[in-house]
């Protein structure tokens, strides 16, 4: 089918919730690149928003997948899954939580961390403590409960009424935490990076205190890495850059390198709140889905992906700045590892994003200021300086 077509069929027969997208269809995809419908050939900075970590079509998860799909895609969680045991084996093991729960998405999973944190205090005979504290210019997801947790109007106001029980404070301001809290609060729910507002890291000092508040205070800790996990920011979870340890969190995204799953994480003395039937899934676990959270598990710990994101991301982000120093156009570099976000003092990061793209790279943009670069871990060096020397030509046009 050609693009005009696509284009067509699509303003006729789906909702125009995503507006006018980038008038291109993609094919096909082998690493960083891309190809559209009409064979041109792009590179991917930005993984389907942070998805494809192993970059497209990696072989190891696609050999995977076509194993699976060949003996059995999906069966029932009434029966025990062998992929799904491995896999929850391989993030304990690799985690501080004690117990996962496999979902579809982020926002599944986020809304599996909310339940499981009102279900502890329940259980424990503290029905009044159920009240989320979450933080400004957030991002947890599009479910009713998990834009109610995010902190952003435009992604709530339609929807109200709104879940019950959700306070915002801004980020970095642990006075402001502080008093937020009362003995109502049963958790505190936050990105350690956040990615949706344009990739703004929380103070290491912030991150800690918050922890200490919450072990002296009995409110639990909630790390969103749906977006900083796996690798992404140069450790396998982002909790580990700040020396502390979430009591839930969750992953999607890049977990499944693509393939639909979501995971709530936890440490045993919350997650055995969850009783039998208090929480479940059809499609979440399923064989398919975990085949390929372990083979991309299996990547990332075994190839050197994290340890290359840190390296690229380190150079990626010292080469942005080099450019700013002859672009003060640039204002500000920010992020941890390939988890990248671009200020300017202009507006104009729309525009520079579609000329990027003129010029063959995906990029994304946050309002009308931030660019946000999430490369598949598999970018290299070189593939740095390719894009620096792009960006500097479109830059001199601004
Ligand atoms: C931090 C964070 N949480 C949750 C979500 C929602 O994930 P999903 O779109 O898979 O529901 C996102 C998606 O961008 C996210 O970045």
């Amino acid at each position: 089918m050609n693009l005009s077509t696509v284009i067509e069929y699509d303003k006729k027969y789906y909702m125009n919730t995503f507006g006018d997208r980038t008038p291109v269809s993609f094919e096909y995809g082998k690493g960083i690149y891309l190809w559209d419908s009409e064979g041109k050939k792009y590179i991917d900075l930005f993984s389907g928003i942070a998805v494809n970590a192993l970059g497209h079509s990696h072989p190891k998860l696609v050999k995977a997948l076509k194993e699976q799909v060949e003996k059995l895609i999906h069966c029932s969680n009434l029966y025990y899954i062998e992929n799904q045991a491995k896999l929850a084996k391989l993030l304990v093991e690799s985690s501080c939580a004690d117990k996962v729960f496999f979902a579809n998405s982020g926002a599944e999973a986020n809304e599996g961390a909310i339940k499981l944190a009102r279900k502890y205090f329940k259980s424990k005979g503290l029905p009044g403590k159920y009240e989320i504290i979450a933080l400004t210019n957030s991002f947890h997801g599009r479910t009713i409960t998990t834009a109610t947790a995010t902190g952003q109007d435009k992604y709530k106001e339609p929807y109200t009424p709104l879940t019950p029980g959700f306070k915002h404070v801004p980020l970095n301001d642990f006075e402001a935490l502080r008093e937020a809290i009362t003995d109502a609060t049963c958790a505190i729910l936050l990105e350690p990076i956040q990615g949706e507002s344009g990739v703004n890291p929380l103070n290491q000092e912030y991150i800690r205190s918050i922890r200490d508040l919450c072990s002296q205070s009995e409110i639990l800790l909630i790390f969103d890495e749906v977006q900083s996990g796996m690798g992404r920011t140069g450790k396998l979870f982002g909790y580990q850059h700040f020396g502390v340890e979430p009591d839930i969190f969750t992953l999607a995204k890049a977990l499944g390198g693509g393939v639909p799953i979501g995971a709530l994480c936890a440490k045993d003395f919350v997650a055995k709140a969850f009783d039998p039937g208090d929480h479940g899934s059809t499609f979440g676990g399923n064989p398919f889905a975990c085949a390929a959270g372990i083979a991309v598990m299996d990547v990332l710990l075994n190839d050197g992906l994290i340890e290359n994101a840190e390296k690229v991301g380190t150079y990626f982000m010292e080469s942005l700045r080099k450019l700013a120093q002859k672009l003060p156009v640039i204002r500000e570099v920010r992020g941890k590892g390939l988890m990248i976000g671009v200020e300017f003092s202009i507006d104009k990061a729309k525009e520079i994003k579609e000329k990027c793209f003129g010029k063959g790279y995906l990029i994304g943009n946050v309002g009308s200021r931030v660019l946000r670069i999430l490369p598949p871990l598999i970018l290299t060096e070189q593939d740095v300086d390719g894009f620096i020397a792009t960006l500097s030509d479109v830059l001199s046009d601004f």
